[in-house]
């Protein structure tokens, strides 16, 4: 039987099957599997289900001859080196599809909560700050309006559809950029820059590669209206995180709302933290129970399809198959 190695336990139903059908051993913590460890149990490994907190970069797959497949319960690949895998003929399996409603519902919460003040008024309630001479006022927490605010989508993939969807909801005019041309439907697309002056609020949903490292420089915020807002539920290096800072604190942006960071777990120093103008979240864009259940489920299914020399039904290298 092949050996697979499951970096993590996983929620659904289907990993049952994995462990039928082949060799399976699951890392059971505590904790995420760290780097060394990792390396020492693919090393015999045919196949590996991974999470993105697993880092598999050139240098991991050269002292792994034995690897075949790699299946990754995440939509993004950054964090695997699919150039090296390819190279390879190693098909590397990711979770399309079943996260984009629910990644775009926690867009539009940090949206919402970023543009309203939601956390922040929490936090003066909490702290006792909510008293008879600070009871209400005209100006009390005031913050942005949504409604018929122009909302600026980079990425028009399934997730920034997904949000479009919802401005439209919302009576908001939608301007997108794709990095190549998409259509979606009430959407007009703009270049880079025109999004970025044009918008009142700016989302980020494009995926993390070569070209959109660092896409969101301070150039390019500085292109940004002094009162938008900025909502990354994409990757943390997609945006200059310093740059963010500085503008925020700077109030020549409102507010951010952001899920991903250049570092995860993001550091005490990580200057976002400091800032009461944002709403921050450990990356749980796709936490339902029951889209991670269907992560897994496909992950497994990726799993099972190179087990048995099939294609993997949802494979982000495809061209191994050629
Ligand atoms: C989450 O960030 C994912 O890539 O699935
Ligand atoms: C607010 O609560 C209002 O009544 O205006």
């Amino acid at each position: 039987m092949h050996k697979v190695f499951v970096t993590h336990q996983l929620p659904g139903e289907r990993i049952h099957a994995l462990c039928q059908q082949s060799d399976m051993n699951v890392w059971l913590g505590p904790g995420l599997l760290p780097g060394a460890a990792l390396r020492k149990e693919l090393s015999d490994a045919d196949g590996v289900v991974c999470l993105l907190t697993d880092r598999i970069d050139r240098a991991l797959l050269e002292m792994l001859p034995k690897l075949r497949f790699i299946s990754s319960m995440s939509v993004g690949v950054d964090h695997i080196d699919l150039t090296a895998a390819t190279e390879r003929g190693i098909p590397v399996g990711h979770t399309p599809g079943v996260l984009v409603e629910t990644t775009a519902d926690t867009t539009f919460a940090l949206l919402m909560a970023a543009s309203r003040r939601v956390v922040e008024a929490d936090r003066f309630i909490r702290q006792g700050h909510w008293t008879p001479d600070n009871a209400w006022s005209p100006d009390f927490f005031v913050g942005k309006d949504i409604a018929g605010a122009t909302l600026g989508i980079v990425g028009l993939g399934a997730i920034g559809t997904a949000v479009a969807q919802r401005a439209s909801g919302f009576g908001m005019q939608v301007l997108g950029w794709n990095r190549s041309p998409r259509d979606v439907p009430d959407v007009t697309r703009v270049s880079l820059e025109d999004l970025l002056a044009r918008s009142d609020f700016v989302v980020i949903t494009v995926a993390l590669s070569d070209d959109t490292r660092n896409l969101i420089n301070a150039d390019r915020i500085a292109l940004m209206k002094s009162d938008a807002v900025l909502v990354n539920t994409a990757r943390g290096g997609i945006v200059d995180e310093e740059a963010l800072a500085s503008a925020l604190a700077g109030r020549r942006l409102l507010a951010a709302g952001i899920d991903v960071f250049s570092r995860e777990p993001a550091a005490q120093d990580n200057p976002l933290l400091t800032l009461p103008n944002v709403v921050l979240t450990p990356h749980i864009g796709s936490a339902t129970a029951a889209t991670r259940r269907r992560m897994a489920d496909m992950a497994v299914d990726n799993a099972l399809a190179a087990l048995s020399g099939e294609r993997m039904p949802h494979c982000a290298n495809a061209s191994v198959y050629d």
